[in-house]
């Protein structure tokens, strides 16, 4: 069982400049709330409390602004910074005291996940998790990300970064699941051609000792991230779309805490406090 969790949110956000000269990325707004409140949603509805917010340096206290120590959401959030964007496995090495001798939970801090049916997948994940378990999801340019494939069981075959050729449509998502073993692994990998560790190379790590698992998200889940200026519009028309129709906020951070029972109805009056007068808060008022 896995009850700890990292997100990444550094990096220089190139791609998106000049939105990112002077906010680092994953506090962009999508749509009505900060990038990063949406894998943190994430975790949260896995039923993970305990996590770490790794940022660039001099970048955490913005952070902590916004989501202070976690006592608001009833979950303990902790900060570390990495100094220079050495690649996704870094957060394993940076992490190595936090996660103890546990198995960790990775998220990147511009993922975006939503679907039916999505947090039951993750907490049975959890459960399940023997050595890695990856999520992939069918897109039209998978060589923009690591791409796996699988034969008809869920057998990986083969996985690469960023593939030149066409190797499968399946993107592997920025959510990972993984044991202990994560810290020495991590720690063995050397710079690809990049620069950068990989976390594709991690991944085959587990995939050689016969310890990873595939888990696909179907068609009517959404994995949406947020490389570009179009891909952030785009997540944000999206959640702007479905919160309209339906009412419901998507990663609203309280109302999953509240509904964990991790937090009680005071707790929300301090964070309608904390936001002021606002859409946001107007939303909160109305759960309680
Ligand atoms: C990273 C990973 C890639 C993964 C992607 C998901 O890509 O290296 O394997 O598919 O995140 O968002 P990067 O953001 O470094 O281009």
């Amino acid at each position: 069982m896995i009850n700890k969790g990292i997100i990444l949110a550094g990096g220089m956000g190139t791609r998106l400049s000049p939105l990112t000269k002077v906010i680092n990325k994953q506090l962009l707004p999508l749509y009505d709330k900060p990038l990063i409140f949406y894998p943190l949603s994430v975790l949260m509805l896995s039923g993970i409390k305990n996590i770490l917010i790794i940022t660039n340096p001099n970048e955490n206290n913005i952070y902590k602004k916004i989501l202070g120590d976690g006592t608001r959401f009833g979950i303990k959030i902790s900060y570390k910074e990495q100094a220079k964007p050495n690649g996704l496995p870094e957060a394993f090495i940076l992490g190595k005291k936090f996660i103890g001798k546990d198995g960790v939970a990775l998220i990147l801090g511009d993922n975006f996940f939503y679907g039916e049916g999505f947090t039951k997948r993750l907490k049975n994940g959890l459960k399940k998790n023997k050595g890695a378990t990856i999520f992939a999801y069918a897109v039209n340019n998978a060589s923009n990300y690591g791409v796996v494939k699988v034969n008809n069981n869920n057998k990986v075959l083969n996985i690469v970064e960023k593939p030149k050729k066409y190797i499968s449509n399946l993107a592997i998502t920025g959510l990972y699941y993984f044991n202990n073993k994560v810290i020495r692994f991590a720690e063995k990998l050397k710079p690809s051609k990049r620069k950068e560790l990989e976390i594709t190379d991690l991944i085959k790590k587990y995939k050689r000792d016969k310890q990873l698992k595939v888990e696909l998200i179907g068609r009517g889940g959404s994995w949406l991230d947020a490389g570009t200026i179009k891909d952030l519009f785009d997540a944000s028309t999206f959640v702007s779309t479905v919160e309209k129709r339906q009412g419901f906020k998507i990663a609203c951070l309280e109302e999953i805490a509240l509904r964990n029972k991790w937090i009680t109805k005071n707790l929300i009056i301090k964070s309608i406090k904390f936001y002021g007068n606002c859409d946001y808060s107007n939303y909160l008022k109305k759960l309680i």
